[in-house]
């Protein structure tokens, strides 16, 4: 319930591993350059990724911006592809530069939202401050009372805190309402301060941050109470921008890129949990990891059950160290190259189709 599937090449690329990687229903963002910021965009973009994977079903977000309106929420919802609006305060990541500024100033727009049901998908980072109050590493906490403001303003406005990365966002998330969830990415299950200070194919924001918060999402996993569900932030950059653009001097690109590998990833952190002793195995229920994959934010977005079904086996599959698209101009480096995955087989899809799709092969 949150991918990057970008433009072009990388559209390509990246919508193709949507199913191999045990996936049939996305909510894609809208960070596009321009950004989707128009009804007209969004239901364009559908149309070109429904052509490529017809049958993925693609949730559509707007790009909260000026000229995202009341009127244009109501057109959204009449659309029938428009499930949420994003919002990226200017300048936290990749494509935010036209984010916002003055969250007080969209409240007519968050009421708009509200009575016409579309989610509120929040990038929970205040930007970084020049004199050092606010970094990466206090980005989330420092976010927090506006999470908390928004929902006692708009309490029937369904709110989600995207890729939570601490435990203060968690605890968040759980002081609010039902109508307030989070999503959780494979590589905040995986990933601390170490993996990215030193390999920009784990670097994304908000970065992952101590050991304790990973063991605080895992827990959240295991859990099971419906407030989190997977958005795996799966953001594809190309090789060159990872490595600081054309002449590499230039700052890496931030995001982490596990389309191909998602619930294997999710379901592996889980195992390493019990490895790490986070809990114990008998601690860990199927409906509550199926859930956190599935039916949880199937749930949340007021979705119907998929029919589709997968299995994950060890069969000493392997990520692989890149994709690259058919004309092999683009190239993509996933999270977590070259280390053991599981390899995912769909038992059952909701057309009824039931061959293997795997990586190698699309
Ligand atoms: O790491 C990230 N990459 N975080 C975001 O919020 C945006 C994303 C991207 O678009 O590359
Ligand atoms: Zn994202």
């Amino acid at each position: 319930m949150h991918v990057h599937l970008r433009q072009g090449a990388m559209m390509a690329l990246a919508t193709a591993q949507i199913e191999a990687g045990g996936t049939d229903t996305v909510l894609v963002m809208p960070n596009l350059s321009p950004p989707i910021t128009s009804v007209a965009q969004a239901v364009a973009y559908h149309a070109a990724l429904q052509r490529l994977a017809p049958a993925v079903t693609f949730l559509m977000s707007l790009y909260l911006h000026p000229t995202v309106t009341p009127a244009v929420i109501a057109e959204a919802r009449a659309s029938g592809v428009v499930h949420g609006v994003k919002l990226y305060p200017a300048g936290v990541t990749t494509n935010s530069a036209a984010g916002v500024l003055d969250v007080a100033a969209y409240h007519a727009v968050f009421a708009a939202m509200q009575e016409h049901d579309l989610v509120l998908n929040l990038h929970g980072e205040m930007p970084s401050t020049a004199a050092g109050a606010i970094t990466v590493l206090n980005a989330e906490a420092a976010f927090l009372p506006q999470l908390r403001a928004l929902h006692a303003a708009f309490p029937r406005l369904r709110i989600v805190l995207e890729h939570v990365s601490t435990r203060q966002g968690l605890d968040a998330v759980r002081r609010c309402g039902p109508t307030v969830a989070g999503t959780i990415t494979a590589h905040h299950l995986w990933a601390t301060i170490e993996d990215w200070c030193g390999d920009v194919f784990a670097y994304c924001k908000p970065v992952p941050k101590t050991a304790e918060d990973r063991a605080a999402l895992v827990r959240a996993v295991v859990a099971g109470g419906g407030n989190f569900f997977f958005g795996s932030d799966s953001a594809p950059h190309p090789i060159q921008a990872k490595r600081g653009g054309a002449d590499g001097r230039g700052a890496t690109a931030a995001g982490a890129f596990t389309q191909p590998y998602g619930p294997a990833l999710v379901v592996q952190a889980v195992a390493e949990g019990v490895r790490n002793g986070w809990f114990a195995a008998d601690d860990v229920r199927l409906e509550a990891v199926d859930g956190f994959l599935g039916r949880f934010g199937r749930s949340f977005y007021k979705l119907p059950e998929s029919e589709g079904r997968i299995r994950l086996e060890r069969k000493g599959e392997r990520i692989v160290d890149s994709l690259k698209s058919g004309d092999g101009a683009v190239e993509v480096v996933p999270f977590r190259r070259g280390e053991e995955v599981m390899s995912v087989h769909w038992v059952a899809r909701r057309d009824g189709r039931t061959e293997d799709v795997t990586v190698a092969e699309s």
